[in-house]
């Protein structure tokens, strides 16, 4: 329903026949590594475009989205690029011809006016929250009817109880997932297969040529994996990919001193226990930014890609060597922290089917490991497990259960959200994710070809406020400001007694769904327009061009699919994600107040935040 309200909104107006006296609009278009001047063209719908484009130093091309146009133009000549602007919106225009290391962001962006398809997305998203406020509000208010706190009290119960037990479908039921996955060799499988990926890519980024969209490494970890884990594996699965990682393979192996077979004896490592201030995940919240940091050298340069996954995987051996089981998967790993956060959302979970039954109990192999397996290496207990933030999914538990008390269960979507446990460092790492969201799609998929510079080192000092910006809008700005919507939350409520710290912590909470989907939202700008590398860095991993055609895809074009179709993806996923965050305001305000009146009250200003939000990323994406 949503993906047709979304349609007839903003798709209709785009075709609607122009209003007022066409005319003939010349724009010349200069180009240089790695930007268009001027980067947005505006223009009326009706109107017949030419521009016209110089290269100021190397060769580039010039592709629009929708329009289907593409011009490769080369330094010194003019070339000229004709077309009635017919579709009304904006249209990312991309560098077409391979440029350097930064070309992929080559972006200017031709804004067709009036912009309906912003509006309306815009229109759109207010309706849909102030609808979805509304609903909560339209429920029976138990506050009439039965004064004190004892029906919202059984709602969140209910509520709680509906999302710890119902609901649940045990995939170990199905007799050949059960057998595989209780097999000792089905992680070790997985792991050593995508280690052997993960070797060629390590090669491909060491060895191969510089150009990123040429190379093997850069194509399949930042277009390729990174989209199967954010818009895939992490909604979908939860920490499979953890179940899979190659990055701590050589460590736990080592650890082990086996590959398969669970042998009896001491394991190969210091064993030192992580220290317990450092047990939460502010290191990955901070390990997370400094990576970001440099992601825009990361993600084009495939030395820097080669350099930082082999410090990944040095780092995890020496962990591995130093600290008891998978210290740096939990503690370490900048992936990790994330990863974490939003495997909550996931409609997968590896549970105890019987809580009690291991309370009762008292062997606990789960904990210590037995002949079938070792013991928890996450340092989890599964009797207790109650969300899968920190689960590496490793099924060891399913296999060491003497009682077959695990389930591999479906449930429903975000389920873990609502767990009462809440923590600070979560609530940090969800601001982080929101905020870096944001400053990618600024900084990646903007036209603003300065602050691509900056992001890409041109200069020290430029660097520095760049820096300084992205450490501050992550850590002070966005948690300030939601600091202050929580304190209005409060204020709203008219409760007294419940510390804003509290609400602060708790509704950080509802920004895991809404960055999801903006981080999903970011990598549909990329996966359409540059998917298609990866057919050619397949047959000619290493990007020589001499004589390697593995598959004899090596020569396919770079060719952008549904790249018209993106903007209203977008607005699919992030529409989505604010029903969804919403939603779960409301249920974390049920759990802080005692009335559920308070609780509709406290979520208006969380509403408010969220919609901001939202339009924020419409605005970047469409605006
Ligand atoms: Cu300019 Cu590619």
């Amino acid at each position: 329903m949503l993906a047709s309200l979304v349609g007839l909104t903003v798709w209709l107006p785009t075709v609607w026949p122009a209003q007022g006296e066409p005319q003939t609009r010349v724009f010349v278009v200069k180009a240089k590594m790695f930007a268009f001047d001027p980067a947005t063209i505006r223009v009326r719908r009706g109107d017949h475009v030419i521009l016209k484009l110089t290269s100021l130093d190397v060769v580039h091309g010039i592709y629009i989205d929708a329009y289907g146009i593409n011009k490769i133009f080369f330094p010194g000549e003019v070339a000229t690029v004709e077309f009635d602007a017919d579709r009304a919106g904006k249209f990312k225009f991309r560098c077409s011809y391979t440029c350097g290391n930064m070309h992929p962001f080559m972006l200017g962006q031709l804004i067709v006016e009036p912009n309906y398809p912003f509006r309306g997305a815009a229109i759109l998203a207010l309706l849909i929250a102030g609808g979805t406020v509304g609903l909560l509000w339209r429920r029976r208010n138990p506050d009439k009817d039965n004064p004190g706190s004892g029906a919202e009290a059984a709602e969140v119960r209910s509520m709680v109880a509906q999302a710890a037990t119902t609901e649940r479908f045990d995939l170990l039921q199905i007799g050949f997932i059960r057998r595989m996955v209780r097999h000792r060799a089905f992680q070790y499988t997985l792991m050593a297969l995508s280690l052997l990926f993960f070797l060629v890519i390590i090669l491909t980024a060491l060895f191969g040529t510089p150009i990123g969209s040429h190379n093997f490494a850069i194509v399949f970890v930042w277009i390729v994996w990174w989209a199967l884990l954010i818009a895939i594996l992490l909604p979908f699965g939860a920490r499979f990919w953890c179940t899979i990682c190659p990055l701590p393979a050589l460590g736990e192996w080592l650890q082990r001193l086996s590959f398969i077979r669970r042998r009896n004896r001491r394991p190969f490592t210091l064993g030192k226990v992580w220290p317990k201030r450092l047990r939460n995940i502010w290191l990955q919240n901070f390990s997370f930014l400094g990576v970001a940091l440099f992601s825009a050298v990361i993600l084009t340069v495939p030395l820097a890609t080669g350099l930082v996954l082999l410090s990944f995987i040095v780092l995890a051996l020496i962990a591995a060597l130093i600290f008891q089981r998978r210290t740096f998967c939990r503690y370490i790993c900048s992936l990790g922290g994330f990863i974490s956060l939003y495997s909550m959302v996931s409609p997968v979970e590896i549970r105890a089917k019987d809580p009690k039954l291991c309370e009762r109990h008292g062997a606990k192999e789960c904990i210590r490991g037995s002949e079938e397996g070792y013991g928890c290496p996450w340092m989890e207990y599964p009797g207790t497990l109650e969300r899968n933030a920190y689960c590496g999914m490793c099924t060891e538990c399913i296999k060491t259960c003497p009682l077959d008390n695990i389930a591999v269960n479906i449930r429903p979507f975000g389920a873990d959200l609502m767990v009462p446990h809440r923590r600070m460092d979560e609530a940090y790492k969800a601001f982080i994710m929101l905020a870096s969201a944001g400053i990618y799609s600024a900084v990646m998929l903007g036209p603003w070809g300065w602050l691509k510079g900056w992001a890409n080192l041109s200069s020290l000092p430029h660097f520095g406020l760049y820096a300084l910006g992205l450490l501050a809008t992550n850590l002070l700005v966005v948690p300030g400001v939601f600091w202050l919507f929580s304190w209005l939350g409060k204020l709203f409520s008219g409760a007294r007694a419940v510390p804003v710290k509290k609400l602060f912590v708790s509704f950080a909470y509802t920004l895991v769904p809404l960055g999801l989907m903006a981080w999903v939202a970011f990598t549909f700008s990329f996966i359409f327009t540059t998917g298609s590398y990866a057919l050619s860095v397949l047959s000619d991993p290493f990007g020589w061009g001499q004589g390697w055609n593995l598959f004899g895809t090596k020569d396919f074009p770079w060719v952008p699919v549904l790249a018209g179709g993106i903007p209203y993806l977008q607005i699919l996923a992030l529409l989505a994600g604010l029903i969804f965050s919403i939603r779960v305001a409301y249920r974390v305000a049920l759990q802080n107040f005692e009335r559920s009146g308070q609780a509709r009250r406290a979520v208006i200003p969380i509403a408010f935040f969220l919609t901001g939000v939202t339009m924020i990323f419409l605005q970047l994406y469409l605006g």
